[in-house]
């Protein structure tokens, strides 16, 4: 089999090894899906990318190691997430994200970090595009940052966190070069990520990225942290949010998009009705 060389041009690596592209998105090279870039050789691509020779190297090894072991192999039902890892590009997300979490609301930093590793994990679970889901769960709350009103129960609070949030994650999503057709996409979700709140139902139904989102963000406030938090937010008691997390509207005009956030959140549930012994 043709071995991938510094000289291999990118157009021939994607031949060599079908996985490639996703490897070189991992490292950062998002050019992958640029026509123009196809013509660079791998090392014209890397250097581009201010990569050194050494993890040039490295990332040969890989795609060559790759390619073999890939060779007649079944795809694994998630090969998005390796091994419990998040991706490079998705960790440079964050590391961009996060100051704008750390002026937004109290809990965001920890919101995220929760969604982040429950989103993953939906991610080996279930055929779902990490590429769109996952951005979207490390910037979807970048807004709050934005706005100094503190009420975030009210609409028009909620409303703003969405356009301000829309901007920002265009923002970061450009400036770590990720593919160019999902930007436009991943924006529009912060854009809309809590329109529910204003009556849109059907699009979360029709969407599998936006309504497994969903269920993560309401998911959340079932956690340990999360359910404390919303309880202080919106001002109810104990018995109040068991209520809330078992009657909401959410079951039943935006039903769980896949059986393992749903299993998840029945988790999440008991566990809270056991903290509170409300048997
Ligand atoms: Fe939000
Ligand atoms: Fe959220």
């Amino acid at each position: 089999m043709k071995k991938i060389t510094p000289k291999t041009k990118l157009s021939e690596i994607l031949k060599i090894n079908p996985d490639a592209a996703e490897i070189l998105f991992e490292e950062g090279l998002s050019c992958i899906g640029c026509p123009m870039a196809m013509q660079e050789t791998l090392e014209e691509g890397c250097l581009a990318h201010g990569m050194s020779k050494k993890d040039i190297v490295k990332l040969i090894g890989e795609l060559n190691k790759k390619s073999e072991k890939k060779k007649g192999e079944v795809k694994e039902k998630s090969e998005i997430v390796r091994g419990n890892k998040i991706k490079k590009i998705y960790n440079k997300v964050w590391e961009l994200a996060k100051p704008y979490y750390e002026k937004g609301r109290p809990m965001d930093i920890d919101h995220i970090k929760w969604h982040i590793k429950t989103a993953t994990l939906v991610c080996q679970e279930e055929e779902i595009d990490d590429t769109l889901l996952l951005p979207l769960v490390i910037l979807h709350d970048v807004g709050y940052s934005k706005i100094s009103d503190k009420n975030y129960s009210k609409i028009d609070v909620r409303k703003l966190h969405m356009g301000e949030g829309a901007k920002i994650a265009r923002k970061i999503l450009k400036k770590v070069k990720y593919p160019f057709e999902k930007i436009e996409k991943i924006v529009y979700y912060v854009s809309i990520h809590d329109s529910w709140a204003m009556g849109n139902n059907k699009e979360y139904n029709e969407d599998l990225v936006l309504g497994t989102f969903n269920d993560l963000d309401f998911m959340w406030t079932a956690t340990p942290r999360g359910f404390y938090e919303i309880m202080k937010i919106f001002n109810k008691t104990p018995k109040e949010m068991i209520d809330f997390l078992e009657k909401d509207e959410k079951l039943e005009k935006r039903p769980f998009s896949t059986l393992t956030t749903k299993k998840l959140y029945n988790q999440y549930v008991k566990d809270r009705k056991k903290e509170l012994k409300w048997h």
